[in-house]
């Protein structure tokens, strides 16, 4: 099928579920979204909603207890479910790279980071020795680490959080991918480091035309970053749009809920971490909540949440969508 140019990444309907003791865990359900070329979509979640995962199965590095399914999951013009081991490998950290969402075990702590950074060079580009060390120092200044030929006699251990999160984008994007997803990028981080490699992925990103996937539990992260912000709970999409429209005009209880935790621009993140949070907790996967996922957390809560899961709607022509019954009234009319 040959899909409309501008789309990167189109994904439609996508479950994943995982085999266990205590029967199949279905962790994603029915969620689609696409990707345009050069633009960043925050996808925004609490602790389990399926955000890993997700970035996981794109990057086909699900264990192999995990099923996954979807109508509709394309690169490109490419399906990923059917593609070979061979034109996955192609895709993957050349045209599209992650970085995981732990620097410090993403690094392997056995060898130095240039060894690391030098053998990705080699696999997508080959050349001699002087020119992928030129290469490797280049990309590390680009990321900003100073005295980058020195910096790449060292071993992760040595370097900083900060430092090794750059050195895991020099590596991610060593190869120029057309789509980066950035699973937590900043989380470890202390707030000066987190605006800069914030601002690091914004440069590099003008500079390759690269669209990211930007995936954090923070909203205000993705408020700063994203053009689309897509909100998950509980493996499941529950509202997605514009990022000013969303957080103007958010429909989702849930929505409500994290941009509650949102501190005015004067407020520092320290103060974030005192906000309350949503009361209750996310579903066991195994022991699912009939109706919507989010009715025994929800405030608003009538009984056909209890009965029936909410498909989507949509609000406008920019596509805001909303998984709800009873969705919030417009906020700029109230
Ligand atoms: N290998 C696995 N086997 C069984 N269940 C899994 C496996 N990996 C993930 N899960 C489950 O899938 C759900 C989604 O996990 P995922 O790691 O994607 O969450 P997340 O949104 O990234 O959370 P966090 O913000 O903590 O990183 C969770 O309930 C998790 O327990
Ligand atoms: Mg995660």
């Amino acid at each position: 099928m040959i899909l409309e140019k501008e789309v990167l990444l189109k994904v439609e309907n996508l479950n994943i579920s995982f085999e266990s003791m205590r029967g199949d865990l279905h962790a994603v359900r029915d969620l689609s979204f696409e990707v345009y070329p050069g633009e960043t979509l925050g996808i925004v979640g609490e602790s389990g909603c399926g955000k890993s995962i997700t970035s996981l199965a794109i990057m086909d590095l699900l264990p192999a207890t995990a099923k996954v399914d979807a109508s509709h999951f394309y690169f490109k013009n490419q399906n990923l479910l059917t593609m070979n081991e061979k034109e996955k490998a192609k895709i993957r950290g050349s045209e599209i790279a992650m970085i995981f969402q732990d620097p410090m075990t993403s690094l392997n702590p056995s060898f130095t980071v240039g060894y690391q950074l030098m053998e990705t060079i080699k696999l997508h580009f080959g050349g001699s020795k002087i020119q992928i060390k030129e290469k490797a120092i280049h990309l590390l200044t680009q990321v900003g680490i100073p005295s980058a030929e020195t910096r790449l006699k060292s071993y992760p251990h040595q370097l900083s959080g900060g430092m090794s999160q750059r050195v895991m984008i020099a590596i991610a994007i060593a190869c120029k991918p057309k789509l980066l997803i950035a699973d937590e990028p900043t989380t470890a981080l202390d707030v000066t480091i987190q605006a800069q490699i914030l601002s690091l992925l914004n440069d590099l990103q003008k500079e390759y035309n690269m669209a990211i996937i930007l995936i954090t539990h923070d909203i205000a992260v993705v408020a700063q970053m994203a053009e689309r912000i897509l909100v998950m709970y509980s493996g499941e999409c529950v509202e997605a749009g514009l990022i000013k429209e969303v957080i103007n005009n958010r429909k989702h209880p849930y929505t409500e809920g994290l941009l509650a935790s949102l501190p005015s621009s004067q407020n520092s993140r320290q103060h974030r971490a005192k906000l309350p949070s949503i009361p209750g907790l996310v579903p066991d996967l195994a022991n699912r909540p009939s109706g919507c996922q989010f009715n025994p957390r929800c405030k608003y809560t009538a009984n056909i949440c209890k009965e029936n899961n909410p498909d989507h709607i949509s609000f406008d022509s920019n596509n805001h969508i909303v998984k709800c019954h009873t969705p919030l009234a417009n906020q700029e009319a109230t």
